[in-house]
């Protein structure tokens, strides 16, 4: 066969070739062999630890397998009204994706151009660089406040200044798992009025309950709101978001995505899951227990913990948390070292909260560590 590698890589675009290649967690698996552990405790990439509602398996379980060659619904109706029942938001302004990161990726392929200019404040979610990078955008960065909550002025300056085509408020933050405070962010919509604001709630229904949640800001011309069901609906394998926009934006947004999204299994689960409020409650509710349990706890270690209202903490070990995420790997429990996100600390780590046995496998851990490396 020719040697063609050359010719292959040349094709390759600059903007993909200057990106650094993305690095997962580690698996159970792998710590289990590594490390030679019975238990495995993977607590790194703020999955749902209860899994989805019962309804929502048998909603699975219920596809005929006839469906399964045929095409999905483009609008999934079963789907955007649960959607609408859920959010309050309507179905004329609502659009079905792969997953969160699928309707923010064709997010972007209506607005940004290559060159074009996208604010965030740091730190954030990690793949929002990812898409930046490979639609060729710059990022504009702002820093946050000492609780990283938004700086609303460093954010207007920072509009006025670049004229960013996008700017993207993520609430609750990912890893830092604090929830915006909404005036603050109406003054940013109102100010901002040039820029498409997207505000990403993917763990917007831990945000107390959705008391701290920001989905009533859905009605400005120029606002876009993601959620998923990948997180308090414990369905992140079969990949289902949506996001309400403006019917005009909507209308442009359905040129641009992929013709068929979400399949029709994830589409009647999904439904299922969002009509299940009895279950979702559940979740939360223990979600919120638990939270409120390890925080006390991983304190009493003396580690430095950020209030959250989302389904993971962000703390500070006060050492290398590379160092302090090993340590941890070698006594069976996987977190999520944070210190190379852009706009963290050394000592930053995000633990997902776990069921309340697996909670107590990682503060006996981190006891361990602490008494062992220090930090804390
Ligand atoms: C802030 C944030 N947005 C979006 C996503 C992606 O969600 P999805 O699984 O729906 O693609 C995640 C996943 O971790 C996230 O943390």
């Amino acid at each position: 066969m020719p040697d063609t590698s050359v010719n292959v890589l040349d094709a390759v675009r600059e903007c993909i070739k200057r990106m650094k290649p993305y690095v997962p967690g580690k698996s159970v698996e792998y710590v289990r062999k590594k490390y030679g552990v019975d238990r495995v405790v993977k607590l790194a990439s703020n999955e749902n630890p209860y899994g989805p509602s019962p309804k929502a398996v048998n909603a699975l379980k219920s596809v005929e397998a006839e469906k399964l060659s045929v095409y999905p619904e483009t609008f999934p109706s079963e789907l955007l009204s649960a959607i609408e029942e859920h959010t309050g938001w309507e179905r004329e302004r609502v659009v079905t994706g792969a997953g969160l990161d699928g309707v923010m990726e064709t997010l972007f392929r209506l607005l940004v151009d290559p060159g074009d200019k996208v604010l965030l404040p740091l730190p954030t979610y990690p793949y929002y660089h990812t898409v930046i990078d490979v639609f060729g955008a710059r990022s504009v960065f702002t820093g946050r406040k000492e609780d990283y909550s938004i700086d609303v002025n460093n954010l207007i300056e920072a509009y006025r200044k670049e004229k960013p085509k996008l700017i993207i408020i993520c609430s609750p933050n990912n890893p830092t798992g604090n929830a915006e405070d909404e005036k603050k962010v109406r003054e940013v919509i109102e100010a901002c009025e040039k820029s498409v604001v997207f505000i990403d709630e993917a763990y917007g229904e831990f945000a107390d309950f959705e008391k701290k949640s920001l989905k009533k800001l859905h009605s400005y011309e120029n606002v876009v709101i993601g959620r998923t069901l990948s997180k308090a609906f414990g369905l992140a394998n079969l990949r289902v978001g949506y996001a309400v926009m403006s019917e005009e934006l909507r209308r442009e947004y359905l040129k641009a995505t992929t013709p068929f999204p979400v399949s029709t299994p994830s589409t009647l689960a999904a439904s299922a899951a969002l009509r299940d409020r009895e279950y979702l409650n559940f979740v939360l509710r223990s979600t919120a227990e638990e939270r409120k349990r390890l925080q006390k706890e991983l304190e009493k270690l003396g580690i430095k913990v950020y209030d959250s209202s989302a389904n993971f903490l962000f703390v500070d070990v006060h050492c290398n948390a590379k160092n302090f995420v090993e340590e941890l790997m070698k006594r069976g429990v996987i977190v999520r070292d944070c210190s190379g996100f852009p706009g963290c600390g050394i000592g930053n780590v995000r633990i997902t909260v776990g069921k309340r046995e697996d909670n107590d496998f990682l503060i006996k851990a981190v006891r361990g560590v602490v008494n062992n490396i220090g930090g804390g």
